[in-house]
C-alpha cells in the first residue's frame, strides 16, 4: 500500500534513486505515482496513473536533482488519477502521504473558510493545505508540526517540502511505517529499508508522533514538543534479498517452491538438537489461555494455531481478526498472551491491535517475516518465521513458515504441560526434518494441479469445504484462488453447508475440499455425496486410500497433525497459481489489493 521515497544530496542525482526507490515499493501494491524534485530552483511535479515505469517515462531524463519525493498511491479517497495521485501542493508547500486522514472533511471545511479550495477528492491534498495554512500563521515549521499534530485525526508519513527551505526535506510520523536512512552525502526516507537498502543499511526509525529534518549531511529527529531527540542508528544485515524471479514466470511460483527451504529454516533452530532447541521457545505456561490476532492470511494461521493449542495442549485459545479486535470486548488479562501474527510486521490493524494490549501492559508475542519491521519493535517477545523476502501479494510461504512455527511452538507447550509425550514430538521433529521429501512430489506434481485449473478456471463460483483444521485449511485455500483469480470462492464448514450454502450447487459447480482426519472424513464425504447429488464436481484431497470414481481425488501423504496443514495448502495454493494463469490475471499484483496493509 502506499509508498513514499524522498532524498536529499549534495553531490548526487536523486532522480534515479526516487525511480528505483519506487520501483523497490512497487510490491506493496499501487494504482497511480508521482515524484516532486528541486531544478533550477523550481519544484518540477510530474504524476501518472499506473505504473511507476509510466512515471519514469515522463521525466527529462537529463534532468538532474539534488532533493526530491516520490510516491506510488493506493487510491482510498477519490480515483486513482493523475489529479488524485501524489504529490500534493497547495501554495508553499508540497508533500507525499501514506496513510489515511480521517477527520479531513471537517479539515477542509475549515480551510475553505480561510479561502482555500482544492483540485482533487483526497484527504491529502487538504493534509497539504492544513500545513501551509499553519506555516503561513506561524511562519515557524516546528509550531507548524505541533499544530498540525493535534489538530489531524488518522495516520501519515508525510514527507514535506517548502518552497522557502528547498535544501531540507520534513518528515512526520503517525502509525503508518517510516525510516529515514543515512549514508554519506546523501540521506533517503522511505516506507521500507528495503526499498533503499543499495544505499544505506543505516537507519533511524521515527516513533509516532515525532518528526524528522532531513538535509543532506544532517538528520534532526524532534519529539512533538519540539525536543530534539537522540535516536538510535540501526543496521539491518539482510542477506538474503534476492527479489528477482530467477527463471519462475511469477513471484508468487517461486515462493511456493520455495517452501522447500523456507519452512524448514524457520523452524531449524527449535528443532535441530530434538527436544533440548525446542526449549529455546517461550515458556507458555504462565498463562492461563491464548489470544491470537492476525489479517488474511495471517489469520488462517492463527486458526490453524487455535487448533493444534486447543487439540493437543488443551490450551484454550481464542482467535480475532485484526480489523475486529479493538471493537469487542477481548477478556485479556495479564494471565493471557497475546501473539500477534503478519508477514509485513506493518498491517495497520493488527498493529493497532497490539498497541492496545500493550496499553493494558499486558503481555505480548509477535511472529513476523521482516525483520526490524514496526511490529517487531513493538511486541515484547518476537519469533521470526524465515520465509525471506515475500514479494508476491498473494502470501504463501509466509504462511507455511507461519504455521511451521505455530507448530513448534504448541509442541514444545505440550512437552512443558505434559499433553504430548517425547515420542511424539519427536516424531513430528523427524517429519519436520524430512519436510523436503513430503512436499517435493507435490510441488512437482504439477500436471494435476494444472489439469484441476483448466477445469475450473471458467466458473464463477467455486466452494471450499472442509471440517475441523480441514476446514481451516478451506479458508486459506478459497482466498488464495478469489484474490489472485478473482473467481468467486468461499469456504464452509463442510456440515454447514445443508444449513443455507447448498441452495448455491447447482450443475457443474465445483467443490475442492481436503479430508485429512480419520475421526471426521466418513462425515465430510457424506457432505460432498450430498453437493454431489445436486451436480457439484467435486475434487478430493485426502491421505487415506478412500476411493469413490464419482470424485476426483488427489492423495497427498500421510502425516501428523502438525503437517498435514502443510500438504494440504500446497495443492491449493498451486491450484489457485494455475487457475489465475491461465486467466492470465496479474498474479504478482492482482487487482485491488496490497501487499502490506498500511491503513485501516
Ligand atoms: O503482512 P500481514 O501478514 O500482516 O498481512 C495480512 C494480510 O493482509 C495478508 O495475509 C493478505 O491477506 C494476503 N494478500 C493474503 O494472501
Amino acid at each position: 500500500m502506499c509508498g513514499i521515497v524522498g532524498a536529499v544530496s549534495c553531490d548526487r542525482n536523486i532522480l534515479p534513486i526516487l525511480i528505483t526507490g519506487l520501483k523497490n515499493l512497487e510490491y506493496r501494491g499501487y494504482d497511480s505515482a508521482g515524484i516532486a524534485y528541486l531544478k533550477n530552483n523550481k519544484i518540477n511535479i510530474f504524476k501518472t496513473s499506473g505504473k511507476v515505469s509510466k512515471l519514469e517515462n515522463k521525466l527529462n531524463k537529463s534532468d538532474y536533482s539534488n532533493i526530491g519525493i516520490a510516491h506510488t498511491r493506493w487510491a482510498t479517497h477519490g480515483k486513482a488519477n493523475n489529479v488524485n495521485a501524489h504529490p500534493h501542493r497547495v501554495n508553499h508547500v508540497t508533500i507525499v502521504h501514506n496513510g489515511i486522514i480521517e477527520n479531513y472533511e471537517e479539515i477542509k471545511e475549515m480551510l475553505r473558510e480561510e479561502n482555500y479550495s482544492f483540485k482533487s477528492s483526497t484527504d491529502t491534498e487538504v493534509a497539504c493545505a492544513l500545513l501551509n495554512y499553519y506555516l503561513e500563521k506561524f511562519n515557524d515549521i516546528d509550531k507548524t508540526i505541533k499544530a498540525f499534530i493535534s489538530k489531524v485525526i488518522g495516520s501519515y508519513a508525510i514527507l514535506i517540502f517548502i518552497d522557502n527551505d528547498l535544501d531540507n526535506l520534513y518528515v512526520i510520523k503517525k502509525e503508518s511505517p517510516l525510516v529515514i536512512g543515512v549514508s554519506n552525502n546523501i540521506n533517503i526516507i522511505s516506507s521500507d529499508i528495503r526499498a533503499i537498502l543499495k544505499y544505506t543499511n543505516k537507519y533511524y526509525i521515527l516513533d509516532d508522533f515525532e518528526y524528522a529534518k532531513v538535509s543532506s549531511n544532517e538528520v534532526i529527529i524532534k519529539n512533538s514538543n519540539g525536543d530534539v531527540l537522540n535516536k538510535e542508528l540501526h543496521t539491518i544485515n539482510i542477506k538474503d534479498n534476492d527479489n528477482s524471479k530467477g527463471h519462475y514466470k511469477h513471484f508468487m511460483l517461486k515462493e511456493i517452491m520455495e517452501q522447500k527451504d523456507t519452512i524448514y529454516k524457520t523452524i531449524e533452530s527449535y528443532i535441530k538438537d530434538g527436544i533440548t532447541s525446542l526449549k529455546a521457545l517461550p515458556d507458555l505456561t504462565k498463562y492461563k489461555d491464548i489470544t491470537i490476532v492476525g489479517c488474511g492470511t495471517a489469520y488462517h494461521a492463527c486458526l490453524v494455531a487455535k487448533y493444534l493449542f486447543e487439540e493437543v495442549t488443551n490450551m484454550r485459545c481464542n482467535v480475532y481478526l485484526a480489523s475486529e479486535f479493538r471493537y469487542q470486548n477481548n477478556f485479556l488479562s495479564k494471565d493471557t498472551l497475546t501473539i500477534f501474527i503478519s508477514q509485513s510486521g506493518e498491517t495497520a490493524d493488527t498493529i493497532a491491535a497490539l498497541k492496545l494490549v500493550k496499553s493494558k501492559n499486558y503481555p505480548t508475542l509477535g511472529i513476523v517475516n521482516v525483520e526490524n519491521s514496526t511490529m517487531s519493535y513493538l511486541v515484547d517477545t518476537c519469533l521470526y518465521t524465515k520465509a525471506g523476502c515475500e514479494i508476491a501479494v498473494a502470501s504463501t510461504k509466509a504462511y507455511t513458515a507461519q504455521v511451521a512455527l505455530l507448530s513448534v511452538l504448541v509442541l514444545s507447550h505440550g512437552l512443558r504441560n505434559k499433553s504430548i509425550s517425547k515420542e511424539k514430538v519427536l516424531k513430528v521433529i523427524d517429519e519436520f526434518n524430512n519436510i523436503e521429501k513430503l512436499i517435493t512430489p507435490l510441488l512437482n506434481n504439477r500436471k494435476i494441479w494444472k489439469s484441476i485449473a483448466k477445469n475450473i478456471y471458467k466458473e464463477e463460483d467455486i466452494f471450499y469445504i472442509g471440517r475441523g483444521l480441514d476446514y481451516y485449511l478451506s479458508m486459506e485455500g478459497a482466498l488464495k484462488l478469489k484474490e489472485i483469480s478473482y473467481i468467486h470462492s468461499e469456504a464452509y464448514a463442510a456440515g454447514e453447508l445443508k444449513h443455507g450454502t447448498i441452495s448455491l450447487i447447482k450443475k457443474n459447480t465445483p467443490v475442492i475440499s481436503s479430508a485429512t482426519n480419520p475421526n471426521l472424513n466418513l462425515k465430510t464425504i457424506s457432505n460432498l455425496k450430498e453437493v454431489l447429488a445436486r451436480g457439484a464436481i467435486i475434487y478430493l484431497l485426502c491421505d487415506d486410500n478412500y476411493k469413490d470414481d464419482n470424485f476426483t481425488i488427489i492423495n497427498i501423504p500421510k502425516a501428523s497433525l502438525f503437517i498435514k496443514p502443510i500438504l494440504v495448502i500446497i495443492p491449493y495454493q498451486l491450484i489457485a497459481y494455475y487457475t489465475a494463469n491461465l486467466k492470465g490475471t496479474d498474479i504478482d499484483k492482482p487487482k485491488n489489493l496490497a501487499k502490506s496493509v498500511t491503513v485501516e
